[in-house]
């Protein structure tokens, strides 16, 4: 296996099960100019000090020189970039403003209050399964769940998500580079997709702000606060990243997860008598199998020297967290799958001004959902194993889990 090659080996869909072989191979080298362009870093305190570098822009137009993803100039009607592709000063002024709605200081018990509708959501789907003979959680259970509750938390209609599924699906594939790809007949679909979920959202906004509800989406419209109030455009391509974000991530912690407990019978075990290993059990889930793979959109605004390497200014950086969560030089044994960890650092949710600012309610879906399906699920077992995979490399996980169970317990 050359090195060169490893870029394309990480995006191809027959390492899909499991990449992880690669990203061993890919440490021995922490920092790798591909042949494609990118600087793959591997390594976990390289990635850290990467993610806390203000050396490193999130901002799609400093791609422009490498022709990254995103890099293609957008017209002036369509909805501006969302906080997650920007840098400071705009970055962090509008995540504090979407955070006013959503956490603390202001809104501390958003989540919280949210944990019985989260149980209720839960138990209908369950109850739901029918044939325990052949059931495909992600269909049935992983992917609903976090779609409802995200739906619910925006004040978006959940009897709508079909009609928006397509743009979801198109915008979350942008993640995904293709190496040697032209990138602009991509950034073109996306920037659609993105522009009609906009208008799209543009109704519900001009509803709340008629007749504003308790939901974030009319919170973000009136919200007014030492930033001021968020624009229409502002909103809305804010409550894009929102309803992407927790479209497409959660549902592979959730799927991932009943995937390692299903392979680790022992710990289901565990589980189903002490529901409390759920909370350590889900921090080892998002550094065992992380459902964001690696973040592909960095690009270095000055010369940053790592491990011993000068990145140069304008190249394109891959961060791959899911090999930094198996270094071996930050976590012991790190390809063991133990929620007894005790140092558990992961860097499932990334780091630094752009780290994942759902968390809260990642992990609350994720530890409730777990809890209930191992307490309910009588005796589950895989139908299939390797499951067949999302083509993602980025946001990676099982299209499918067919499992079977004895019966659903009350
Ligand atoms: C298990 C589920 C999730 C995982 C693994 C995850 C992972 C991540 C990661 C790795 C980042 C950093 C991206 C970067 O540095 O460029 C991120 C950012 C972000 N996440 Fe999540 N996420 C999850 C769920 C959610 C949910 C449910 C929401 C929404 C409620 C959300 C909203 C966001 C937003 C808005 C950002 C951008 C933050 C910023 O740029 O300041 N995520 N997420």
């Amino acid at each position: 296996m050359t090195q060169a090659s490893l870029l394309r080996q990480i995006t191809d869909y027959a390492n899909r099960a499991d990449p992880y072989p690669l990203y061993k191979e890919l440490r021995r080298t922490p920092v790798l100019r591909d042949e494609d362009g990118p600087y793959l870093v591997s390594t976990y305190w390289e990635i850290q000090s990467l993610l806390h570098d203000p050396r490193t822009s999130s901002d799609a137009r400093n791609l422009a020189t490498t022709g990254g993803y995103g890099a293609t100039p957008l017209e002036e009607t369509s909805l501006p970039p969302s906080f997650i592709r920007l840098d400071p000063p705009e970055h962090d002024r509008l995540r504090r403003m979407a955070m006013r709605s959503f956490g603390p200081p202001h809104t501390p018990r958003r989540i919280h209050d949210m944990r019985d509708a989260l149980h209720a959501i839960v138990t209908d789907l369950i109850d739901g399964l029918g044939n325990t003979d052949r059931i495909d959680l992600v269909e049935q259970f992983s992917y609903p769940f976090p779609v409802t509750v995200i739906c619910r938390l925006l004040g978006v209609p959940r009897e709508d998500e079909a009609h928006f599924r397509t743009w979801a699906d198109i915008i979350a594939a942008s993640l995904d580079p293709v190496p040697g790809e032209d990138p602009t007949e991509r950034d073109r679909t996306t920037q659609q997709a993105r522009n009609e979920l906009g208008m799209y959202l543009a109704g519900l906004v001009e509803e709340r702000r008629r007749k504003p509800g308790e939901d974030m989406l009319s919170e973000l419209v009136t919200g007014k606060g030492p930033d001021g109030t968020m624009t229409t455009m502002e909103v809305l391509s804010t409550s894009v990243l929102l309803l992407i974000a927790g479209h497409e991530t959660t549902v592979n912690l959730i799927t991932n997860g009943m995937l390692t407990l299903m392979r680790h019978p022992e710990v289901l075990q565990r589980l189903r008598n002490e529901p409390g290993l759920a909370v350590p059990l889900v921090e080892e889930l998002l550094r065992y199998e992380p459902p964001v793979q690696l973040i592909p959109q960095r690009t270095t605004i000055a010369d940053i020297e790592v491990s011993g390497v000068t990145i140069p200014k304008g190249a394109s950086l891959w961060l791959v967290l899911a090999s930094g969560n198996r270094d071996p030089e930050r976590f012991t044994d790190p390809d063991r799958f133990d929620p007894d960890r005790k140092d558990i650092q992961h860097l499932g949710f990334g780091s630094g001004i752009h780290a994942c600012f759902g968390a809260p309610l990642a992990r609350l879906e994720a530890q409730i959902a777990l809890t209930e399906l191992a307490r309910r699920l009588d005796n589950p077992r895989l139908l299939e194993d390797p499951p067949p995979y999302r083509q993602s490399a980025v946001l990676r996980g099982p299209r499918h889990l067919h499992f079977a169970c004895d019966g659903i317990r009350p």
